[in-house]
């Protein structure tokens, strides 16, 4: 009984045929008279008719035969009789009338439906993770994920890349996440670090004369989780020599429109837009804007210099600037609404949220009394105000107002309905800073990550004012979501060993965990720049879901957990010892 076809191979052209159909017993429906069964396997579904007529002992089984029993099933393929067609299968004209059917295999009650849309924990689904993936949305996102990357794979061979392996076990590469550490058997007290990305690896691939490297990489990154983060995930990684922003911005932008049009029968519009981050924060309060809407951030700050209102005036005093959201035609929220977006700012750092709600005949507002009245008409000027408008205003240090504000343009638009969740919005972000100051810290991190070149020009601010320097660093951005990240790399040695410098590094512990970089630096290095995506990340949002958990085979749970496998998990007495290592009470 081996199979001859796949489900959805035979239609209405098979009529007539004898064929062998594998799979599992989707659902059985028992008439009767007649047993229909739909017969699942990997491509979907079709019909099969058990009649006493046509086989007695088929039949027999037929009748006990439950949902999930694996079965081989030989017969013709009929025409349905017209009344019973089914236009939501594919095999929806035909059905097969079965002489024989095999049961290969029986099983218990699956602990729930194995069909879309089903409302599960999803822990559970998890743990029987093997029947979830049986689900045909569950199929489907693993069958595009593969066509995404071989879509990927081929573009790349054809522009001469080569897909290079680099250690798992490797030394702890500098992401900016908790490492994964393994500890070495062979040399007791020491470890190796899963990768965070191959980022060390792959550019001494360039120092190595590969000049255009690729790799669907596997990446270990010990943080928080949250539904767009794994601590394994998988990065399309890739490195050239030789280049600059444009040739990576290029080749990228014409290696995601093929991989939309192939995988997915989109078409998208290249170049896509560049933002600056400066006006990524200022216009969407976020490096990673969700260009979806618009609903911008409006500056008032000069506006606002010294006006009587202390929380504001004393806000530009200190530094810090005010800015405002026009909320259309949301004059109308209740008290209680607005109080909740004020409260959210408040969680998200602001001191208060100041607001004027604008109406046909007035304003209502707790900040107007503050103000002369030519000043408020300036500002209701500034934000286009029309009756029926909401102004939400934000005063405080930059980089918060960013945050709050931000923050808010999203809630307004979830809110108001205003995401098209059928775009597709692509953005670059450039000119990222190249350090920011970590206060707890108290020094400079790299933005991207150390291995990222300053801007030419901005060479010198490294000692002058490093702050001030920008990267050579571009990110991806699609619907809100950073989905790829990359630079020109620093080749210079004098350079690299000033950027340690400035992270904070002594030249011992540079050269202790970054020396083979620095020697490679003395012999030969090609200017080089690269790109890395998260595949998991743009598979997700291509399929329309939202957690990265439901493109991923075997995922984790928020809490770093495996439900089926239950990892991680204890080991014996005698592997610790054999690894020196000894656990210390809980
Ligand atoms: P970066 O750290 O920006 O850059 O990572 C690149 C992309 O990987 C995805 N990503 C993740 N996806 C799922 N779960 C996670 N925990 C996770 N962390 C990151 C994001 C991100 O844009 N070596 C550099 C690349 C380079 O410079 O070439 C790097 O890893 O989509
Ligand atoms: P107060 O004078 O502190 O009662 O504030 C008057 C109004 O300004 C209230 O609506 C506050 O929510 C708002 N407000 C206070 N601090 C800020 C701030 N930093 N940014 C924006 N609005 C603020």
């Amino acid at each position: 009984m081996k199979r001859t076809s796949m489900a959805t191979d035979l239609d209405a052209a098979n009529a007539g045929e004898i064929v062998i159909l594998n799979g599992w017993v989707n659902t059985r429906r028992d008439h009767g008279g007649l047993i229909f069964i739909d017969l699942r396997d990997r491509s979907g579904i079709i019909q099969v008719v058990f009649s006493p007529e046509v086989n007695q002992e088929a039949f027999r089984l037929a009748e006990q035969v439950r949902s999930e029993y694996v079965v081989a099933v030989k017969g013709e393929v009929r025409h349905r009789p017209a009344e019973t067609e089914n236009p939501n299968l594919k095999t929806g004209k035909i059905e097969v009338y079965a002489e024989k059917m095999e049961v290969l295999n029986s099983a218990k009650t699956p602990p729930f439906y194995i069909e879309d849309h089903i409302d599960v924990d999803e822990i559970l689904r998890l743990k029987y993770r093997y029947l979830d993936l049986r689900r045909p949305e569950m199929r489907e996102n693993l069958m595009f994920r593969h066509r995404v990357i071989k879509s990927m794979r081929d573009y790349l061979d054809k522009k001469g890349f080569i897909e290079i392996e680099t250690p798992i076990l490797a030394k702890s590469t500098p992401e900016g996440a908790r490492d994964y550490l393994v500890p070495s058997r062979v040399h007791p007290g020491e470890f190796f670090a899963l990768p965070q990305s191959p980022q060390t690896f792959k550019q001494l691939l360039m120092v190595a004369g590969m000049e255009k490297y690729f790799q669907i990489a596997r990446c270990f990154r010990d943080e928080d989780l949250r539904a767009d983060r794994q601590p394994e995930f998988t990065q399309l990684d890739m490195e050239m020599s030789f280049v600059d922003e444009e040739d990576i911005m290029q080749l990228v932008e014409e290696m995601i429109a093929l991989v939309l049009r192939e995988a997915a029968g989109r078409e998208i519009v290249t170049p896509f837009p560049r933002l600056t981050y400066d006006e990524a924060m200022a216009r969407y309060g976020s490096d990673k804007p969700d260009l979806r809407f618009d609903l911008p951030i409006i500056e008032l700050t000069e506006l606002m210099r010294g006006v009587e209102f202390k929380v504001f005036s004393g806000a530009i005093e200190a530094g810090g600037v005010v800015r405002a959201i026009n909320a259309r035609g949301c004059a109308s929220f209740a008290r209680r609404e607005i109080d909740e977006l004020g409260q959210m700012a408040v969680e998200n750092g602001a001191k208060g949220m100041a607001w004027i709600v604008v109406t046909e005949n007035e304003l209502k507002s707790p900040i107007t009394k503050f103000f002369k009245p030519e000043q408020i008409e300036r500002v209701l000027q500034a934000v286009e105000a029309q009756p029926g408008d909401l102004i939400l205003f934000g005063a405080d240090r930059a980089d918060i107002v960013a945050r709050v504000l931000g923050n808010l343009r999203l809630e307004l638009a979830r809110k108001l309905n205003l995401i098209d969740e059928t775009r597709l919005d692509f953005t670059w972000v450039v000119d990222f800073p190249l350090l920011e100051w970590d206060d707890e810290e108290k020094r400079w991190s790299a933005v991207h990550h150390m291995f990222t070149s300053p801007r030419p020009a901005d060479v010198p601010l490294l000692d002058e004012n490093p702050g001030a320097s920008k990267a050579r660093a571009y990110d991806l951005v699609l619907n809100g979501t950073e989905i790829g990240g990359g630079s020109i790399r620093i080749h210079r040695k004098d350079v690299q060993q000033k950027m340690f410098s400035l992270l904070g590094m002594s030249l011992e512990e540079a050269k202790d965990k970054f020396g083979y970089m620095l020697d490679a630096f003395e012999y030969g290095t090609p200017p080089h720049g690269g790109i890395a995506f998260g595949i998991d990340r743009l598979v997700m949002i291509l399929a329309g879901r939202h957690s990265i958990r439901d493109v991923i085979a075997f995922p984790k749970t928020q809490s770093a957990s495996c439900p089926m496998t239950a990892a991680p998990s204890s080991v014996s007495g005698k592997q610790l010892r054999e690894l020196a290592i000894k656990i210390r009470e809980k």
